[in-house]
Formats: C-alpha cells, sequence, structure tokens
C-alpha cells in the first residue's frame, strides 16, 4: 500500500504552523494532502489556527471567538519564525478556511479538515465548513476529522458521503467496528496508541487507518510496511524521502 504524506498543520517543523506559507511549502516538498484546524471567530468566519487563543501563534492576545476576523487580520501568526521576506507577509495572516480553499482548489490535494471543537462547541461550524467544502468543489478529497464524535456524527447527518475520521488519543477496543458501525471511513489516532489490534481491526472493517504526529525515520519506516493509507506529519522533506 502507498502511504500518503499529509502535512500536519503545514509544513510546520519548518515553517509557521496552519498558515498559507506552511502550506505552500509542503506542497513545495512534495506532501500529498495537508492537515489544518479550524475554529468560529466572533462574527462567524470559519479560520484556520490550532488553539482556541492567539497567543501562543501570534503577536497578538486572546480567543478566537472572542475576536472578529478583522482584528485577527491585524497580527502575524509567525512567533518563533518571524519572516522578514515581504511577500510572505501575506501568508503568515490568520488564513480563513475560505482563502485556503480557494488556493488548494487549483492543486492535486487531499485536505483533512480538523474542527477543533472540544473546548468551545461553536454553534453552526459543521454547515459552515461543509458550504465552504461544496463552494470550492473539494468535497472528493476532503476528510473531516475531530476528537468530538458528536461533531463527526453532524457531518454525517448533514453530509453522508463526506469522508470522515474519528480522532483518538487512547487506545481503542476495535477501533475499525467502532468506525463502521457509525459509517465512518477513518480512523486516526495518536501514533504512540497503535498497536497490532488497532491495525487489525482497521484492516478487517476496511477502515482508512491515518496515523498522527510521525515525525521520525524509523517510525516511518514501520508505518510503512503496515496498513496505514495516511501519515500525519510535521516532516514533510523527511517523510518524502523516506516513502
Ligand atoms: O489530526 C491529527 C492531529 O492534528 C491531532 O492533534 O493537537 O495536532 O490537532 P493536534
Ligand atoms: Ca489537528
Amino acid at each position: 500500500m502507498v502511504c500518503k504524506i499529509i502535512a500536519h498543520r503545514g509544513f510546520s517543523s519548518r515553517y509557521p504552523e496552519n498558515t498559507l506559507l506552511a502550506f505552500k511549502k509542503a506542497v513545495e516538498f512534495g506532501c500529498d494532502g495537508i492537515e489544518l484546524d479550524v475554529h468560529l471567530t466572533r462574527d462567524q468566519e470559519v479560520v484556520i489556527c490550532h488553539d482556541e487563543s492567539i497567543d501562543r501563534t501570534s503577536n497578538g492576545h486572546g480567543l478566537i471567538k472572542d475576536l472578529t476576523l478583522a482584528q485577527l487580520k491585524q497580527y502575524r501568526f509567525d512567533k518563533g519564525y518571524d519572516s522578514k521576506d515581504p511577500f510572505e507577509l501575506v501568508d503568515i495572516q490568520i488564513p480563513t478556511l475560505s482563502e485556503l480553499l480557494e488556493w488548494l482548489k487549483t492543486k492535486n490535494l487531499e485536505v483533512n479538515i480538523e474542527i477543533k471543537n472540544n473546548i468551545f462547541s461553536y454553534p453552526g461550524i459543521v454547515e459552515k465548513v461543509l458550504n465552504l467544502v461544496t463552494t470550492y468543489g473539494v468535497e472528493d478529497r476532503t476528510i473531516i476529522s475531530s476528537f468530538n464524535h458528536y461533531t463527526i456524527q453532524e457531518v454525517k447527518k448533514q453530509m453522508r458521503n463526506m469522508k470522515c475520521g474519528f480522532l483518538t488519543e487512547t487506545t481503542q477496543l476495535d477501533p475499525g467496528r467502532y468506525c463502521y458501525d457509525y459509517q465512518v471511513e477513518c480512523y486516526h489516532p495518536d501514533f504512540q496508541t497503535l498497536i497490532p489490534q488497532v491495525v487489525e481491526s482497521c484492516r478487517d472493517h476496511q477502515i482508512e487507518l491515518n496515523v498522527w504526529t510521525v515525525n521520525q525515520a524509523n517510525q516511518m519506516k514501520a508505518l510503512a510496511a503496515l496498513p496505514v493509507h495516511r501519515i500525519i506529519t510535521n516532516e514533510v522533506a523527511l517523510a518524502k524521502q523516506i516513502l
């Protein structure tokens, strides 16, 4: 099986995570797809950022849910990287999902959209994400994942054919059966929790296995020998070299 390389928050080991810069660089280095996290702003825009707060990754302060898109766009999301290149500056603003999909629609790329609504529920976020995915016509190469499995159920309720993944960070019993029962196509386990029973359960139920976050060469080599469909990695260049 060919294992695809999904750039986790873009090429995030070298470039500022979840920015257009990191996504563009991931493509330059040959990824097959990108992974990103979404939240809702105060004015109900879907934006890409890992944390609920912008403090860790930007020069701003506060929660995304309390800030408007215009307020968020004032900040640089390149903390720890500090771009000096004026051409990069627009690509280190917080991206909206709409901006990302506008760029992605012309690329031969998969996209894994993680809905981050475990802490704040963001009512309406599922409908907004699905509207954007269909507006840009990328539904055939999108996977929607979440640690909030009720959110995945809601995605399936609104759009039965949307490919989805259950995210987990602990070892689950018979996860292939769990995904199958809820008609969810993919299982997204933390790499640390991947034991043979998990791999077998997914294989037996024909569930796609997409593993995060795989950053070391020996881990990549080990996974390449298994029925793993995708590895989600910060180290795009290394993964490209090994896989
Ligand atoms: O989707 C895999 C991975 O991104 C989940 O963890 O915390 O990096 O969003 P996190
Ligand atoms: Ca994520």
